[in-house]
């Protein structure tokens, strides 16, 4: 079995705070974690400039702004990010097959005009806050399983390089998309922790036994007293 302090670099610490915040678990973190994410909520407060700062610190950062445009804006703003030294970033599969491989193409454009290695990018099938009632307005008569593996398929076959999947969709997709394919996983919960709202969760270890590459860990991290202590007991 894979050793603790492999496991512990495969984890990303999903930054949802303000700037301050955010910082200050950084430095705690620094020198431990490897990877941050930051999301919609702190992109757009403080824009490229938090990116900057987490890369300074030594972090590779996951930037989860989930894109979905026309193919040609798709491809501006994955350059933009490849840019900025994204390291991961998501895209909605949803999106279709121009807009995944224009955002494929752009993240390459952007990381060749930078000098920088090309973030790997992920498709974002249904977000585990729709139900199947949700897919019927919007016109989706799938059963919800088929239409998150159909939208995982569409996404590697454009070129993609994984999916973010729930726990419950782990083992299945790792199934589906073979080994090489990215597989990252939030809705995780050390075992006796708070579940926030989450509702349907895995432990740390569950979900790498289960075959998540990367797992995404904010509240039981950024809101623990020490969030250092917290990071280093996820596999206790
Ligand atoms: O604090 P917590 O561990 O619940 O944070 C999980 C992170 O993963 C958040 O940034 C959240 O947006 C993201 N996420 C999630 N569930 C999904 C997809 C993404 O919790 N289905």
């Amino acid at each position: 079995m894979e050793d603790i302090s492999d496991r512990l670099k495969r984890v990303v610490v999903a930054l949802d705070l303000d700037y301050d915040e955010a910082m200050r678990v950084a430095r705690q973190l620094q020198g431990h974690a490897s990877w941050m994410k930051v999301g919609m909520t702190l992109f757009y407060a403080e824009g490229p400039a938090i990116v900057s700062k987490l890369k300074d610190l030594g972090f590779k950062v996951f930037i989860d702004l989930k894109l979905f445009d026309i193919p040609h804006q798709v491809s501006g703003a994955a350059a933009s990010l490849a840019a900025l030294g994204a390291d991961l970033i998501t895209v909605h599969a949803i999106g279709g097959q121009s807009m995944l491989k224009a955002a494929v193409a752009g993240a390459s454009e952007g990381a060749i005009y930078a000098n920088v290695t090309a973030p790997k990018l992920l498709g974002i099938t249904v977000v585990t806050s729709m139900s199947q009632d949700d897919l019927a307005d919007i016109g989706v008569s799938r059963d919800l399983d088929e239409q998150v593996s159909e939208l995982a398929a569409l996404a590697m076959k454009a070129g993609l390089n994984g999916v973010v999947a729930s726990p419950q969709e782990l083992v299945r997709l790792r199934g589906e998309l073979g080994n090489e394919a990215l597989v990252v996983t939030p809705g995780i919960r050390p075992a006796g922790s708070d579940s926030n709202d989450q509702t349907r969760t895995a432990t740390p270890a569950e979900a790498f036994d289960d075959g998540a590459s990367y797992i995404v860990i904010g509240r039981p991290i950024t809101a623990a007293a020490d969030p250092l202590a917290a990071f280093n007991a996820l596999f206790d």
